[in-house]
């Protein structure tokens, strides 16, 4: 399964998912427009994509940053008019704890994972609408499905995110433009490197992207995986609170206070 000859557009393309789908999706004879904070190691993947570099845009962007977001999305859409798809692929992740509660990191995490997103969407609805085609991708997370012990700012930041797709996704239907939502579990990037805790099934960052170019190619409206923590998942969720409270408590007994 791939994608041929698409405009292309990936936020969070200098590291992980994001690089490793650009890297593939150049390598497909897409046209990349690649979006992220650090400009140098989005010039090194064009570099990288060898013969395909003419087919690779690049942009500085905070995507927190409201009003950079504006200047840049006009930029890019004054250059390149269309977009295909765009992955709007941002994301952070702490670990947080009431040991060592810090606001500033869910204010990060929310302006990142959640705002930055809509920030993205806002800019790029009127072409999709004016257009009537298209795909807008959102990168959540199973982690969206519950409220997981110290993962709490980036559990209810992706909960956030899939649940404003799912609106968004009905809304814009009539329009003829597609909204799918990613959902991972583990996969091995810099965001899950700092871990120390056993993630189960870990997966390579190579694994993943296949499974979403292939997910993306059919066009499907929920890319989630791995198939097995996905389905634990899907089970996970059906866990009435009281019980799901039981076990979460005892794991932080089992496991300790701290990580
Ligand atoms: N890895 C996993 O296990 C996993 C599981 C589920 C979901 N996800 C999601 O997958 C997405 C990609 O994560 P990853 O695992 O590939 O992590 P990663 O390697 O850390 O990549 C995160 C990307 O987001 C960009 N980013 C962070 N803050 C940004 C900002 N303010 N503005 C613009 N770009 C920003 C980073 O680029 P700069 O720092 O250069 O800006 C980087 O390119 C995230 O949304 C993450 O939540 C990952």
């Amino acid at each position: 399964m791939e994608l041929f000859e698409k405009t292309i557009l990936i936020t969070g393309a200098s590291t992980g998912i994001g690089k490793e789908l650009a890297l593939r999706l150049a390598a497909q004879n897409n046209r990349l427009i690649l979006l992220s904070r650090r400009l140098e190691l989005l010039n090194q993947i064009k570099d990288d994509a060898g013969n395909k570099n003419q087919q690779i845009d690049v942009f500085l962007c905070d995507v927190s940053d409201h009003e950079q977001v504006k200047t840049v999305f006009k930029s890019i859409l004054d250059k390149h008019k269309t977009i295909d798809i765009s992955i709007l692929n941002s994301g952070v992740s702490f670990r947080n704890s009431i040991e060592d509660f810090d606001a500033s990191k869910a204010k990060k995490t929310f302006d990142i994972n959640v705002m930055g997103v809509i920030y993205c969407i806002e800019q790029l609805l009127p072409m999709y609408m004016k257009e009537g085609r298209g795909i807008i991708t959102g990168v959540s997370s199973l982690a969206d499905a519950r409220g997981f012990a110290k993962s709490g700012f980036y559990c209810a930041s992706k909960a956030a995110l899939s649940i404003y797709l799912e609106s968004l996704r009905s809304e814009l239907k009539p329009y003829g433009v597609k909204v799918i939502t990613i959902k991972p579990g583990f996969v091995k990037t810099p965001l899950t490197d700092k871990n120390e805790f056993k993630m189960p099934m870990l997966m390579s960052v190579n694994k993943a992207v296949d499974i979403i170019i292939a997910g993306l190619t059919k066009e499907k409206t929920i890319i989630q995986f791995p198939f097995l923590i996905s389905a634990v998942i899907k089970f996970v969720k059906l866990i009435p609170n009281n019980l799901f409270d039981y076990i979460s408590i005892n794991h932080i007994k089992i496991t300790g206070k701290k990580d």
